[in-house]
């Protein structure tokens, strides 16, 4: 119920305006979103490479409505992967992309040509871009454009969402040699016809998935939090031998840093999810929908103001 308010209101321009002007939004987003500027993702990202882990960096935005908007976005990409790449971060550091930011919704020609710019950039960093996955509408049209670009950029990354019913499926599908398949739950509000509803489902269905890509022949990037499934992951890696370069751990910056140190220590491959930019509204209401603790964090940022 409270998670079903809290993505409502992420889709809310009225409450969009309140939390952006209120005095302790600062603090919230700093906690989950490296800061606004290039800059900021380049010394959040040269500590966590410097502490062992890879990163893949996330230019917040996904009401683009406009071709202008679009091709900021995909300038900013490509700024980002020159100065990653002039700062010796690359191929620790690659790119997470959001088709929606890049004009999906009104034209998914000028989206392609906006991605296949971006993976043109980040081949001549020397790193990957891996596609976001957003909402169930969208899914056909990324994964269409997933199997384009791996034509002439074979490393781009996919994510898939557990809580879909169609995501074993699309497992199987993927779990191929050269594929780089991110697995997580899945965040956004989904009707029972097309997604599992309750957690235990939802989890059930990410250990199905985890088994398919972690026995297949791709490179797969277990993405959750969820203490459970990570043990899961650790476990079918040693069933099927994958070692740090057989597959990654992935989480999201600001959430359970100490677990992401921890799997360093043991010798995993981790990858921290860091976004960074103005439009962190969508971002940060999901986050909090995920998570009462993350709710009480907020909560108590606006009681110390
Ligand atoms: P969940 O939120 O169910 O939490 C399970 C357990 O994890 C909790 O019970 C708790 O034990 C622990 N935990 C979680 N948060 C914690 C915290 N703050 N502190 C301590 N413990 C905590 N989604 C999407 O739809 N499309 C996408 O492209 C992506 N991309 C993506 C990339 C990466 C790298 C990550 C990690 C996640 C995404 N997601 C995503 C988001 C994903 O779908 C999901 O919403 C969140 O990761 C939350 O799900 P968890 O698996 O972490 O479990």
């Amino acid at each position: 119920m409270l998670r079903s308010v809290i993505l409502a209101a992420s889709r809310s321009t009225r409450v969009e305006r309140l939390v952006a002007t209120a005095p302790f939004s600062r603090d919230v987003v700093r906690r989950f979103v490296a800061g606004a500027r290039t800059d900021d993702a380049l010394r959040v990202t040269r500590a966590l490479v410097g502490d062992g882990l890879a990163v893949t960096l996330d230019n917040l935005g996904e009401d683009t409505v406009t071709p202008d908007q679009a091709n900021a976005v995909r300038d900013e990409y490509l700024t980002l992967l020159r100065s990653l790449a002039e700062a010796g971060l690359t191929p620790a550091a690659e790119v997470s992309v959001k088709l929606s930011a890049l004009g999906q919704a009104f034209d998914e020609h000028l989206a392609y040509d906006n991605v296949r710019a971006i993976c043109t950039a980040a081949d001549a960093a020397g790193t990957t871009v891996t596609l976001d996955m957003e909402d169930h509408t969208t899914t056909d049209s990324t994964l269409d454009v997933l199997v384009k670009l791996r034509k002439d950029f074979p490393s781009t990354g996919a994510v898939l969402q557990a809580y879909l019913r169609r995501t074993e499926s699309d497992c199987r599908e993927l779990a191929s040699a050269g594929s780089r398949v991110r697995l997580c739950k899945g965040a956004y509000k989904e009707p029972e016809s097309v997604a599992y509803q309750s957690p235990r489902e939802v989890d059930k269905s990410y250990v199905r998935c985890l088994n398919i890509l972690m026995s297949g022949d791709g490179f797969p990037m277990l993405a959750t939090h969820d203490p459970r499934l990570i043990a899961i992951g650790e476990d079918r890696a040693r069933w099927f031998d994958r070692g740090p370069d057989g597959f990654e751990f992935q989480m999201l910056y600001g959430i359970r840093p100490e677990e992401q140190a921890r799997l360093v220590g043991e010798g995993y491959a981790v990858r921290t999810y860091v976004p960074y930019g103005d439009d962190w509204y969508g971002y940060l209401m999901r986050r909090l929908a995920e998570r009462p603790a993350n709710l009480a964090f907020f909560a108590r940022a606006v009681a110390s103001r």
